[in-house]
């Protein structure tokens, strides 16, 4: 297995400062070490994105900054893009959600079949007619998908970025936190969800095998997993912008990530939302640490341990 790491160094997507050190963060605790211990994997660094700080004065109404997002995100999915076409699986760790845009934007370019596997508290899906925070990183689904295109006016600087994935590919599990015109879209296009009181009944195993089912009855579509931190407990993972009590353990995210690893089609995986400005020296620790933890889950790293290389015998 081949893996491209990205980092995304931007937090205009939401209103807290931090999201934006996160991949400085991340790569400091050892990062790309831990991923290249994992058995087998190739690790390459693609190194982090470039986001412009020049803000003109294009102004959609409640959409905050939307021409850095904009900017930020029509980079990213070049470079995701590039990262899949060179036979890697893209790892592109944040930066807020609204980086979801142009990973996925990316990761449709290149695989047309692709489905989408939400792991957050939050559905993420407003516009920024049913936004009640004008943040966009409440918006990349909506950006996304191309059922809801008539939902938006005109945006300028996002002529780059033509919705074309279809919300028919779309599956959530983690979800606790749903604005009321979330969970209309979600009811009108039967997006399939497994939300805590989902997972509490049935368990991940089976929350994800059959939301897995549900969107690839036949095994074969390229998954990308769209991973927030917020879809753990706040108490794994308390250094986020919009923590949510009720989330997954440690535990379960990792099943849920060894799960998807086990599939063999994971293509493309993002670790957004970590704030290492919130919360004290520990919760930071203890975010990036869960953080890390959970991505290895999702690129084979497993908890039986491996052998040496090349070695079968004591
Ligand atoms: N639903 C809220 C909003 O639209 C919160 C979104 C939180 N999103 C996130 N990626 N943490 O503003
Ligand atoms: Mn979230
Ligand atoms: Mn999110």
């Amino acid at each position: 297995n081949r893996v491209g790491v990205i980092g995304v160094p931007f937090e205009k997507g939401q209103k807290k400062y931090g999201v934006s050190i996160a991949p400085a963060a991340v790569r400091a605790a050892g990062l790309i070490d831990e991923l290249k211990e994992i058995d087998g994997l190739d690790v390459k660094d693609f190194g982090d994105i470039e986001t412009s700080s020049c803000e003109n004065n294009v102004n959609v109404n409640n959409m905050n900054h939307l021409p850095l997002v904009s900017a930020c995100n029509k980079n990213l999915s070049e470079r995701v893009s590039h990262v899949l076409k060179d036979g890697r699986i893209a790892v592109t760790v944040g930066g807020d959600h609204s980086m979801g845009v142009g990973t996925v934007d990316g990761h449709y370019n290149v695989n047309e079949d692709m489905i989408l596997i939400g792991v957050d508290a939050h559905a993420d899906i407003n516009t920024n007619k049913t936004s009640e925070s004008g943040s966009v990183h409440g918006m990349p689904v909506a950006l996304l998908v191309r059922e809801l295109s008539d939902y938006w006016p005109y945006l300028p600087t996002m002529d780059w970025q033509v919705p074309r994935f279809s919300i028919k590919n779309l599956g959530y599990i983690g979800l606790r936190s749903v604005d009321k015109y979330e969970r209309l879209a979600i009811e009108k296009y039967n997006v399939p969800t497994f939300t805590m009181e989902d997972v509490d009944l049935h368990g991940v195993e089976k929350s994800i095998t059959h939301l897995l089912k549900v969107l690839d009855p036949e095994n074969r579509k390229p998954i990308h997993v769209s991973l927030d931190i917020d879809s753990l407990d706040a108490w794994e993972a308390p250094s986020t912008g919009t923590p949510v009590r009720g989330g997954l353990t440690l535990r379960e995210a990792i099943k849920l990530m060894e799960i998807i690893h086990a599939t063999g089609r994971l293509r493309a995986i993002d670790l957004v939302e970590i704030n290492p400005a919130i919360g004290n020296e520990n919760d930071r620790k203890r975010t990036i640490e869960a953080g890390l933890c959970v991505l290895k889950a999702a690129l084979g790293f497993s908890r039986k341990g491996s052998p040496p290389k090349g070695i079968t015998d004591l």
